[in-house]
């Protein structure tokens, strides 16, 4: 099959390649790229362990085509923090938020662009948010506290750099 000229910005870095028109980013990410973080579940858009950011939405990367993110910004677990770990991945860590651990860089990537949406979830928003993403371990209670906890961290670090007080018990 011919192939097909790409560019792709990954975690910050362009990169030019060749893509069979049919294959999907999450194979070019993880087999021709490198970038293993993204994992491959069901490739039927159900289980969003392939989950990544592109040009700054989670999306699952088994249903998008490598030809249909050409010239796209797109940011996998690996690049999710550019400085130490993102509270997300500390909370994961705390809360003991995985088991086997497949699921975990798809949750957080969803949970990622969802927290810049929504900076002070409730318990069940989280869930609500998190629905497209199953964890085969079934940790949800965990996974909910380590995504609780992170959106604290997040608000905390937030009112921080603003110079500000964080308002006890505030909304
Ligand atoms: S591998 Fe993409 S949603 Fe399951
Ligand atoms: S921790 Fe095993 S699939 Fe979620």
């Amino acid at each position: 099959m011919t192939e097909q000229d790409i560019t792709l910005t990954v975690n910050g870095t362009e990169h030019e390649l060749s893509v069979e028109p049919r294959e999907l980013l999450v194979h070019t990410l993880r087999d021709d790229m490198g970038y293993t973080g993204p994992n491959v579940g069901c490739e039927t858009t159900m289980c969003g362990a392939c989950t990544v950011q592109m040009d700054g939405d989670a999306v699952k990367a088994c249903t998008v085509l490598a030809v249909q993110a050409d010239g796209a910004e797109i940011t996998t677990i690996e690049g999710l923090s550019d400085d130490g770990d993102h509270p997300l991945q500390e909370s994961f860590q705390e809360e003991h938020g995985l088991q086997c651990g497949y699921c975990t860089p798809g949750m957080i990537m969803t949970a990622a662009d969802y927290l810049e949406d929504e900076p002070d979830p409730d318990r069940e928003e989280i869930r609500e948010a998190l629905e497209g993403n199953i964890c085969r371990c079934t940790g949800y209670q965990n996974i909910v506290n380590a995504v609780e906890s992170a959106a604290e961290k997040m608000h905390a670090e937030d009112a921080a750099a603003d110079g500000g007080v964080i308002e006890e018990g505030g909304d």
